[in-house]
């Protein structure tokens, strides 16, 4: 399992989009798809994107009832992408059910990741608003390891997370990171931030990164420092 840095292309639209990748003329960039860019330009971006030879993940977090979850994923999964993810708290129904979906008939899938609480979702929400009364990485890692025994690949965590749940739910139990920055740039909205080579130290399997990349002046430069401080 090859760690990596994941660029987050948060563009409006493809036309952004490909006047960026085409900055990067060495190393291809994992790319991540979120919902802004899917939905504008649906299908045609993901496969767009596979054919210039990035790898992608897919960040559409699936949730809803076992039987359209798995149906949704059959369909994303022949889009040939590389990682794919859910709610974990559509349950162990729903997780099973995505799998099956996700898989190809000649047994090949992309891996699939769930996303516990989301990073926005603080103890104060969390009880409020969900009822939900425990601990905050109780909870995080509850869902983790429930996720596993549904036989996912891993989750979308913090990289302050990642050796809590590798400590629980093993350490080929991936670890996808957001909410990273380097020592000098804004951190913007995120709470929670680390710098890649923090991220490295707690045991994060993939970061993804997003506006200290997108929007640097020299973002190939900003996505070289990335992965000098990650991976080497
Ligand atoms: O620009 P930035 O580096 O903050 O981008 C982080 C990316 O990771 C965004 O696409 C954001 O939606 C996503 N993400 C996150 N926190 C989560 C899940 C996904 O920041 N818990």
């Amino acid at each position: 399992m090859g760690k990596d840095v994941i660029v987050a292309c948060d563009f409006a639209g493809a036309a952004r989009t490909f006047d960026f990748l085409d900055r990067f003329t060495g190393r291809k960039p994992y790319v991540k798809i979120g919902m802004e860019l899917y939905y504008a330009e649906g299908p045609s971006i993901v496969r767009e994107i596979k054919r210039r030879g990035h790898r992608i993940f897919l960040d559409l977090k699936l949730h809803d009832i076992p039987n359209t979850v798995k149906k949704a994923m059959a369909v994303l999964s022949a889009l040939d992408v590389d990682i794919i993810n859910l709610h974990a708290a559509g349950t162990t129904a729903m997780m099973e059910a995505a799998l099956e979906g996700v898989t190809r008939a000649d047994g090949t899938r992309p891996k699939l990741i769930a996303v516990t609480q989301l990073t926005s979702t603080d103890q104060a929400a969390m009880e409020r608003d969900l009822l939900i009364e425990k601990p905050l990485e109780e909870v995080v890692l509850h869902y983790a390891l429930t996720a596993k025994n549904a036989g996912l690949d891993g989750v979308v965590c913090s990289p302050l997370e990642a050796g809590r749940v590798h400590e629980v739910c093993g350490d080929r139990f991936l670890t996808v990171t957001p909410g990273v920055r380097f020592s000098d740039s804004a951190v913007g909205d995120q709470k929670r931030v680390t710098t890649p080579a923090r991220a490295k130290e707690l045991g994060s399997d993939y970061i993804v990164v997003g506006r200290p990349i997108t929007e640097a002046a020299d973002p190939v430069a900003a996505y070289e420092r990335c992965l000098s401080e990650f991976l080497d």
